[in-house]
């Protein structure tokens, strides 16, 4: 299997194709889709993740990035569309089924037991290979003394969860991750709660794990971190997959447009420069949307304005 650095993208179909040879797709998806009661939150998604990348994947706040990493991961299932693991489909019921298959999921919200200790948080998932189901505390110990070394994470494997700031817990979290071997690690909006010298230090752990052939999807709403630190980008809006680029392409302004829509910057064309100045990438206005002229003829009513809860807001 080859990994190809050249890829030229149908943004119909969402995958990439090297000039003549299908790229290598560790992960992808066809025609994804997730109803909650009935209503759509992913329409029809595809996605290819290549082998040893690291994807960025953005879109605002309820555009289903959460939900679709969640079924990469096996915690929900897709209503209907297809997942291929390795060129094979795949069905997870379970997160456990996923991590067999080497995808983790960092969640956007911790998920440890904080009255537990670090290395029982990492070792919790059911598939430990604890001898006739009883934990072996040594083996255990040192995997996870080994694991913390290995994330430059300031924590000792008895210290309680409860003791620990946000960035070590987001390290046992990429530690619980880790520690069963994963090839693909999802890290959904992991830079929140970190202040900028541990995303710095998280931006070269996922170097660093990139170097070591692991592919990543970096989850983020901070456009510069995604263009710093990733290979392609791929943007959700509504549900959909609307645009999907190399980031050596793609400028963040550009990233912004995608993720709000023409139709923003029609209605509202103050709010979009002030949203993309707070993002640091517009100084000058008119903003041109995605792939065209600025038109103001048909604005579509109903849209929230940029500022409504649940959406970018100035800094994000
Ligand atoms: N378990 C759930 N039940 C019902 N609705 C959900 C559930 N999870 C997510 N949603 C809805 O799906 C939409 C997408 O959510 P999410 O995937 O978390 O978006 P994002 O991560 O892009 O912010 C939102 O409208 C959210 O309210
Ligand atoms: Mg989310």
């Amino acid at each position: 299997m080859f990994f190809f650095r050249t890829f030229s993208f149908d943004d119909r179909t969402g995958w990439a194709y090297d000039a003549s040879t299908m790229a290598d797709f560790i992960v992808r998806t066809q025609a994804l889709r997730k109803e909650f009661s009935g209503n759509p939150v992913l329409r029809d998604v595809n996605v290819g993740i290549c082998r040893g990348e690291i994807l960025g994947f953005i879109g605002e706040n309820g555009a289903g990035k959460s939900t679709f990493m969640k079924i990469l991961s096996g915690i929900h299932e897709p209503t209907s569309g297809f997942l291929e693991s390795e060129g094979k489909s795949v069905k997870f019921r379970s997160p456990t089924e996923a991590r067999r298959a080497g995808i983790s999921l960092v969640p956007q919200e911790f998920n440890l037991a904080s009255d537990l200790t670090v290395e029982e948080n990492i070792f919790l998932a059911p598939n430990w290979p604890g001898w006739g189901g009883i934990l072996n505390r040594k083996a255990m110990r040192s995997r996870a003394t080994a694991l913390l070394a290995e994330l430059w994470a300031n924590a000792r494997t008895n210290d309680r969860i409860d003791t620990l700031s946000a960035a070590q817990k987001q390290l046992v979290e990429v530690c619980k991750a880790l520690a069963f071997d994963a090839r693909i690690l999802i890290l959904d909006e992991p830079t929140t709660m970190l202040t900028r010298r541990e995303i710095d230090r998280l931006m070269a752990l996922m170097r660093s794990l990139k170097a070591r052939g692991m592919t990543l999807i970096y989850i983020s709403h901070k456009l510069a971190e995604v263009k710093a630190i990733c290979d392609r980008v791929a943007i959700l809006k509504d549900g959909q997959r609307v645009h999907t680029a190399e980031t050596a392409a793609i400028q963040p302004s550009e990233m912004a447009r995608w993720m709000v829509g023409r139709e923003l910057s029609e209605i509202y064309p103050s709010k979009t420069c002030e949203l993309l100045q707070a993002l640091g990438h517009c100084h000058r206005w008119p903003v041109r949307p995605p792939g065209g002229a600025l038109h103001r003829q048909h604005p579509r009513v109903g849209l929230p304005p940029v500022h409504a809860p649940g959406h970018l807001r100035p800094g994000d």
